[in-house]
């Protein structure tokens, strides 16, 4: 009889969700701390504190024009005006130049994205200090914990524990402001985390997450029509709450769940990609901690062509946004905004494909992604 094999899926992010409870999280030295509900929130609350110490009522705070829409909301929330800016060429980050082209007496900050892992560089957040503007670094994609403070750049810096981040509590956010004063709120901190309980209805979410980023069931979700997952959407903002008193308890174990591929995996999906035409950029090979592996293609139809192949092979390959923010639905921007050009952040979204480096990614896994990219076919 022919052996049945069992259909799989690899996912393209996310590791499981640890129940284990800890000790509170260091604190961050130099930094007040907000633990919030989401990331957005956490960016929502960083905004807020942006425009109360702005001097003019108009208050502008410029983003990329490649990222996730939550930041369009994040600013919406805090009645702050998104300014769209283009990005680098080839790079994720967004150019001095097209910061500066956007300057206005309005103009109170500049939101940094540290992009799965990859940060900005120091020089353009001290470029954006000299104009007189406020950075706020936006690490949802990229965790560093208490004793790595040194490493944030920012004057404020928002760390996400959503589904799929880093350290993931599935939802949940933390906002660090620059501050002299260290000394912990103890009424505050008392009132926000004692109770520890983890109610049943987190746990069993937890369980259902953990099993669902399985191969095999995550093969199923896909299958399920209508949940268009990973889709990108535009979100109103909500009012900022704090994170459950719970899970403080949950985030040191989560942050001991961060995976790192390591340097050879690395080498050899690079190696195999770079066959199919996909290049690294930046500071490759990376020594930092990735969400997922970023590659350009040459162009939009190469990647598309690429990332249909891997997808159909049931490897989580992903364009992430795949547009510029003005083309995302919903996204409430203006109509100059919206029908400016943004070449760089275009073709940025046109080139870009991921891969997945989590820690499913190995043995059998990882020899499949090898092999998946062995087997795309390119026309050309
Ligand atoms: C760069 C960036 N900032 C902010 C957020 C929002 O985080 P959350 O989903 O926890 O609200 C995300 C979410 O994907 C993100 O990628």
């Amino acid at each position: 009889m022919p052996k049945t094999i069992t259909p799989t899926s690899i996912r393209p992010v996310g590791e499981h969700v640890s129940l284990k409870q800890q000790a509170l999280p260091a604190r961050y030295a130099g930094f007040s701390e907000q633990y919030v509900g989401s990331g957005t929130m956490a960016l929502q609350y960083a905004l807020q504190q942006v425009k109360a110490r702005h001097k003019h009522p108009i208050c502008e705070v410029m983003l990329p024009a490649y990222a996730c829409p939550d930041l369009v909301s994040a600013c919406i929330g805090a009645g702050v005006t998104p300014i769209l800016v283009d990005l680098g060429p080839n790079s994720p980050f967004p150019s001095l130049d097209a910061i500066k082209d956007k300057l206005t007496q309005h103009s109170a900050g500049v939101i940094l994205i540290n992009f799965l892992g990859l940060s900005p560089p120091k020089r353009l957040f001290d470029d954006i200090s000299a104009l007189g503007l406020m950075t706020i670094e936006d690490r949802a994609q990229s965790f560093e914990p208490a004793h790595e403070a040194g490493k944030l750049l920012g004057d404020y810096v928002i760390f996400s524990f959503g589904k799929g981040k880093p350290v993931s509590l599935l939802g949940g956010g933390l906002c660090l402001s620059r501050s002299a004063n260290t000394a912990r709120d103890a009424t505050e901190q008392k009132s926000n985390t004692s109770d520890s309980k983890i109610p049943w209805a987190f746990r069993l979410k937890a369980s259902l997450y953990n099993l669902v980023i399985q191969p095999f069931f995550y093969y199923c979700l896909l299958k399920v029509p209508g949940l268009s997952i990973g889709e990108t959407h535009y979100k109103a903002p909500e009012p900022i709450e704090n994170l459950p008193a719970f899970k403080h308890h949950l985030i040191r174990a989560n942050i001991g769940r961060q995976h790192a591929i390591n340097q050879n995996a690395q080498d050899q999906l690079t190696q195999a990609a770079a066959a199919k035409g996909l290049h690294s950029f930046g500071s490759a090979p990376y020594e930092q901690r990735l969400l997922r592996l970023p590659f350009l293609a040459p162009n939009k139809q190469h990647r598309d062509t690429v990332l249909t192949q891997l997808n159909a092979s049931g490897i989580g390959a992903s364009a992430m946004y795949n547009t510029p923010l003005p083309n995302i639905k919903g996204t409430p921007l203006d109509s100059a905004q919206r029908e400016a050009a943004y070449p760089n952040a275009l073709d940025f979204a046109d080139r870009l494909i991921t891969l997945p480096c989590h820690s499913g990614v190995r043995g059998p896994a990882f020899k499949r992604i090898l092999s998946a990219l062995a087997d795309t076919q390119i026309s050309n």
